[in-house]
């Protein structure tokens, strides 16, 4: 998805062609032209009249029915041009009924992102809240749950305006499976049990609760699937073709997708643009009808979108289909309802009369689609739920300031030497230098809206009770020095030194993917010299990739090293006060911060995350990586201590035949059966006041076979307000499918063995028990195991060329 606030997004289609592999060529590497025009633009929606309009007699506006029967009596009243006009993303609607024209093209990755938004007064903003990643950080459920309500309430009072529409491209929850990836700050991070809670609370907070009678916003899940590299080394994200094993993709590129379909009942998937297997995802069945309907219980009435470009991509450059026609055919029968583009409303027609598609397997498609707007009231007038939300709910919610809150419990300590922070009251003047001190958009990172206002650290200090000088000193990317002088000059004259850099959308970002994790530029140079001065030096770490701070870590004249990702509209108040001590830290790292070697010695495109001597891929994420990290997956500071306990070290043993065949009240799912709680006793040991934070992992070394994982997430929670010498039980829920492994055909399978729980990165607390028994499967994986799972036939076609398919 490009972002349209950025226009010069447009120009990245062009260019990510223009670079892709060599092996493209064949297809005529041109970005469609008119592709854009249409499918970018923003319309003055308005709602159907059902009180007199040409549809109020019809059973389209008839509330006792179904919305599956209210669509298909809309559908069935389209001629077959009608049709085709309201299978984009831009929907054309039917004047002769007076339907009105569509735009399914919303985003509200972190706020209202893409909308109307007038010059000024009422609707000129939205809330701009931080990015997913440093939001996921603060591991806090409910904050999630809370950003989503009051995004999808300011969405609706968008809608009620004309100013918007009814469902959006958000969330993101692929994984941050490399730390190049461009998109990655759009992500919860690297882990799959951070990114399918995410989902699921962002999920359920815009469509308004799980399976609601009424739906707030229809959300969507994307990209499905393997989608994670933008251009790195020119590999272009329209036409790759990731290598991923069965057992892979089902034990992490999927997880987040089951969570989000199944679970949260999401009515709209994304399919990616790469290929997966040779099989582009917007054409692919075994995706879309074998896994995401048939296996993850996908809603009946949800709708699959292809990202904006992926059906003509499914064509040029995939070359899986030999012409644009019989790309839109592809993908409408291997399930892609609605084309985010030009394809399907240009194509269709060529592609019905060479019999490549019936009128049926178009109407599919529009059916989910008007199913899920019926459901959220689009034909039912002003009294509908909803329908009275207006730009006093907007300034209300925006009242609550959950933007600074979220910025605040998200922002991660990373190192504090010598408890530099919080800074203590003999400081009273600050240097602030540094490419991210005067900021402004940088804050939002990507997908953002118009924010009312936008607090950089800058204007945060001007309007505390510090002094502050500040000086740039160098550009995010420069090697120019001439910045040098004058910020070594404010840093003589200053108590304490701040500086603030990173990296951000120059750097990283849509269609751009980084091609080393080092700091760009001289910005390294520069801390250098300042903490040569022997002032107290604060360094802040922007952006939503990590960068090998190690020379940070290692210099002990850089005091503290604060990561902030990018924290939105409050950002910068909420730097300061985690600076001055107003509030404590607790976030923690989603990421693993590797050495800059990780990125030189193996291919970002090697989707293996086992280790693997032979190629020279030293194993990917916290759970399998094999060498040092310079900060760990969930490392995070606090300004006090805790004393950390439990009464119990074991549990068990389970039996995992009776653990099989007990009643499980409450859960729809064997994986959901509660095992154990993890339970343990938090003290606040010292001087602060302080939220706490628990990452819970499993980890195993003989249960089923090696390679072992170095561990996993089973579960997450956050304390708020323990003072010192407050304690409180912090009880962490794990499932049974938390514990289980994937085995190489892709089931999930509960292993006999010995395991350990443990509390953080430091094992404060560890719980062993053991599974006795038979091993067992607790979520089957479709398709034969041993052919890899792309659809074998789906390969044998396409080998000789193309369109074959479509007459099965
Ligand atoms: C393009 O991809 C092919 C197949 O993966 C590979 O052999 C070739 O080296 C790549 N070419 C470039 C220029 O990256
Ligand atoms: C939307 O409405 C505005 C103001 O009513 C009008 O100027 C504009 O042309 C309309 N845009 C479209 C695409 O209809
Ligand atoms: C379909 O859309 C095209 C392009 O906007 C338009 O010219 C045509 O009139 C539409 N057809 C119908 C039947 O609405
Ligand atoms: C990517 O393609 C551009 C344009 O063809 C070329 O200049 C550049 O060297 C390539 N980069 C890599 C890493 O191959
Ligand atoms: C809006 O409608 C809901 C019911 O759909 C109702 O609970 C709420 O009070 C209404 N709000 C206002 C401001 O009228
Ligand atoms: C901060 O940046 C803005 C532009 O974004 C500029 O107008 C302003 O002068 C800068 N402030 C300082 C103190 O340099
Ligand atoms: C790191 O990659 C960036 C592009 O992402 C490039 O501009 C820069 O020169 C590279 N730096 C090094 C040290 O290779
Ligand atoms: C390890 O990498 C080599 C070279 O790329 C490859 O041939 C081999 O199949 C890989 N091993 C496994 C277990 O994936
Ligand atoms: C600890 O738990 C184990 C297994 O559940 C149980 O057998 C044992 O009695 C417990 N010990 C204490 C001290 O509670
Ligand atoms: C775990 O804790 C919850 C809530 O505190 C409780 O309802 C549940 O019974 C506990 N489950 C187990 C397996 O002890
Ligand atoms: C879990 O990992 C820890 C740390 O690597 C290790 O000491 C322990 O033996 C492992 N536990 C099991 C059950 O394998
Ligand atoms: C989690 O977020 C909610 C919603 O913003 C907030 O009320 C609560 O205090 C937070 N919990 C902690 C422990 O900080």
């Amino acid at each position: 998805m490009r972002s349209l606030i950025s226009l010069a997004a447009l120009a990245a289609l062009p260019t990510a062609l223009s670079q892709a592999n060599s092996s493209y060529e064949d297809y005529t590497v041109e970005a469609n032209p008119d592709l854009f025009p249409q499918c970018l633009q923003l319309l003055n929606m308005s709602f159907p009249d059902c009180a007199s309009g040409p549809l109020s007699s019809t059973p389209v506006c008839d509330r006792s029915l179904s919305p599956r029967d209210r669509a298909t009596a809309l559908v069935s009243l389209f001629t077959f041009e009608e049709l085709v006009n309201n299978t984009g993303n831009t929907g054309l609607g039917v004047p002769r009924l007076g339907l009105p024209n569509y735009q399914v093209w919303g985003e509200a990755l972190h706020g209202v992102g893409r909308a109307t938004f007038p010059d000024e007064g009422d609707f000129s903003w939205a809330t701009s809240f931080p990015m997913p990643i440093t939001t996921m950080a603060a591991l806090n459920r409910t904050l999630i749950q809370q950003i989503g309500g009051i995004v999808s309430t300011q969405l609706r009072a968008f809608s009620n305006a004309g100013l918007g529409g009814l469902d959006v491209y958000s969330p993101n929850i692929n994984t941050f499976r490399h730390p190049v990836w461009g998109r990655g700050q759009e992500t919860p991070g690297e882990d799959i049990h951070l990114a399918s809670v995410y989902g699921y609370e962002y999920i359920t907070a815009l469509q308004g609760g799980v399976d609601p009678e009424t739906i707030k916003i229809i959300a969507n899940a994307k990209h499905y699937a393997g989608y994670d590299i933008e251009n790195w080394n020119n590999h272009s994200r329209l036409g790759n073709d990731m290598q991923i094993t069965q057992q892979e993709l089902s034990e992490y590129y999927t997880p987040p997708f089951i969570v989000a379909a199944r679970d949260a009942k999401v009515r709209s998937v994304m399919c990616s643009y790469n290929a997966v297997n040779g099989v582009p995802s917007c054409a692919n069945s075994f995706f879309l009808q074998t896994l995401l309907r048939e296996t993850f219980e996908f809603h009946e009435d949800g709708y699959v979108s292809g990202d904006c470009g992926a059906v003509y991509n499914v064509w040029n450059p995939h070359g899986y289909a030999n012409n644009e026609s019989a790309a839109s055919a592809d993908s409408i029968l291997a399930g892609t309802d609605i084309d985010c583009g030009t394809s399907y409303q240009w194509y269709f027609e060529d592609a019905f009369e060479d019999s490549l598609v019936s009128r049926s397997d178009i109407e599919r498609g529009v059916i989910r689609l008007y199913s899920s707007l019926i459901q959220t009231g689009y034909f039912d007038g002003e009294d509908a739920p909803y329908r009275n939300i207006t730009w006093d709910d907007v300034l209300a919610t925006d009242a609550w300031n959950i933007a600074y809150e979220a910025a605040v419990e998200g922002i991660v300590l990373l190192k504090n030497e010598g408890d530099t922070l919080p800074l203590s009251n003999d400081i009273r003047s600050i240097a602030l230098i540094g490419p991210w001190a005067n900021v402004t958009d940088e804050l939002q990172g990507n997908y953002f809206g118009p924010a009312r206002y936008l607090i950089s650290p800058l204007i945060a200090l001007e309007g505390s009770d510090l002094d502050v000088t500040y000086a740039l000193g160098t550009n995010l990317s420069s090697d120019s020095t001439s910045g040098f002088a004058e910020a070594l000059s404010a840093a003589q004259d200053a108590d304490a030194i701040i500086f603030a850099g990173g990296i951000d959308n120059t750097i990283e970002a849509e269609a751009q993917d980084r091609q080393n994790i080092t700091w760009p530029g001289n910005q390294l140079d520069l801390v250098q010299q300042l903490s040569e001065l022997g002032k107290p030096l604060i360094v802040l770490q922007m952006g939503g990739g990590q960068v090998d701070s190690s020379s940070l870590k290692e210099n002990e004249n850089v005091n503290a090293l604060i990561w902030g990702g990018y924290p939105g509209q409050s950002g910068g108040h909420a730097l300061v006060d985690i600076i001055t001590g107003k509030r404590a830290p607790a976030g923690r790292l989603v990421t693993t911060q590797y050495p800059a070697e990780y990125a030189e010695v193996f291919p970002a495109i090697d989707m293996n995350l086992r280790p693997n001597e032979t190629s020279g891929n030293p194993g990917q994420t916290y759970m399998w990586y094999t060498g040092t990290p310079v900060y760990e997956f969930g490392h995070g500071l606090f300004y006090t201590t805790f004393d950390e306990t439990t009464s119990n070290t074991t549990a068990g043993p389970f039996n995992i035949q009776s653990l099989l065949t007990t009643p499980h009240p409450g859960t729809t799912y064997i994986e959901q059966k509660p095992l154990l709680n993890f339970t343990a006793t938090i003290t606040n040991t010292g001087e602060r006041s302080s939220d706490y934070t628990a990452l819970v992992y499993v980890n195993t070394t003989n249960a089923g076979p090696s390679p072992y994982p170095n561990k996993w997430v089973v579960g997450f929670d956050r304390l708020g307000g323990l003072e010192p010498g407050d304690v409180q039980t912090l009880n962490v829920p794990v499932t049974i499918g938390s514990v289980a492994r994937t085995d190489e055909r892709g089931n999930r399978v509960l292993y006999p063995g010995t395991y350990e729980l443990a509390l953080n990165n430091e094992r404060s607390v560890v719980v062993s028990f053991e599974l006795v028994g038979e091993q067992a499967v607790v979520l089957s994986w479709p398709g034969d195991g041993t052919e890899g799972w792309v659809y074998p036939e789906d390969k044998d076609v396409h080998a000789d060329g193309g369109q074959d398919v479509l007459s099965r």
